[in-house]
């Protein structure tokens, strides 16, 4: 398959809800990230949540798990939120991609997380999109510039974007932008790997504190 023919049209279903795109996204092959992956991690939550959290693709244990955000990112994540007064807000969570891209180590086991290419990110987006028709929240949360991109097109930067809501752009075929706003911030995985974690964990909690204010207004 060639990076131009990654499409997940065909796998799609033409209707039914979250459970019944869930399933379908299980058999995607719309891209080659399927063959070494575990499973499709499609998003989890609740179909009413009124909060979107959108990351990169699955890691390590979320492929193993089949679930988004059980690893230490979704730790730091879960305790951000808390931090933020976001604790106990309902939420749907997804990535950007929906299977694990990695190298193997040069030695042992350990696979290591390997960043989506473009097509891939482009392929997998129409999950991205029928996630958010069917959930339409009232905001979205990009974590992290894959996500971002996803979400507000090509010329997203985190550094000039974050910490700011901003208006989605209209779904392609949708009459109408299937969130309320978006608020774009570092991915956990960058706290996690900062020089400054401190400052790095500030950052996106004060970011976070955008979107729980914005969702209170
Ligand atoms: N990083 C992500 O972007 N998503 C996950 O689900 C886990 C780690
Ligand atoms: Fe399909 Fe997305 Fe998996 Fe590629 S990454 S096979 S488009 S679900």
């Amino acid at each position: 398959m060639a990076p131009d023919d990654y499409d997940a049209t065909s796998y799609l279903p033409l209707r039914g809800g979250l459970p019944a795109h869930r399933r379908a996204a299980a058999e995607c092959h719309g891209c080659p990230l399927y063959r070494d992956a575990t499973q499709t991690v499609f998003g989890a939550g609740a179909a009413t949540a009124r909060l979107m959290l959108v990351g990169e693709q699955p890691g390590d244990q979320e492929d193993r798990a089949g679930r988004p955000f059980v690893g230490p990112a979704g730790h730091l994540l879960h305790k951000a939120l808390a931090e933020a007064g976001l604790g106990d807000e309902k939420t749907y969570v997804t990535n950007a991609v929906k299977h694990f891209k990695f190298t193997p180590a040069e030695r042992g086991k350990r696979r290591i997380h390997k960043p989506p290419s473009l097509c891939e990110t482009a392929a997998c987006r129409l999950w991205l999109a029928a996630e958010l028709r069917l959930v339409h929240p009232d905001l979205v949360v990009a974590l992290g510039a894959t996500a971002g991109r996803a979400l507000l097109g090509p010329s997203f930067r985190v550094t000039k974007d974050r910490g700011a809501v901003l208006s989605l752009p209209d779904v392609e075929g949708d009459a109408a932008p299937a969130a309320g706003g978006v608020v774009a911030t570092v991915h956990p995985s960058a706290v996690l790997r900062a020089t400054d974690r401190e400052a790095a964990y500030a950052g996106l909690v004060a970011d976070l504190r955008v979107a729980a204010d914005a969702l209170a207004g």
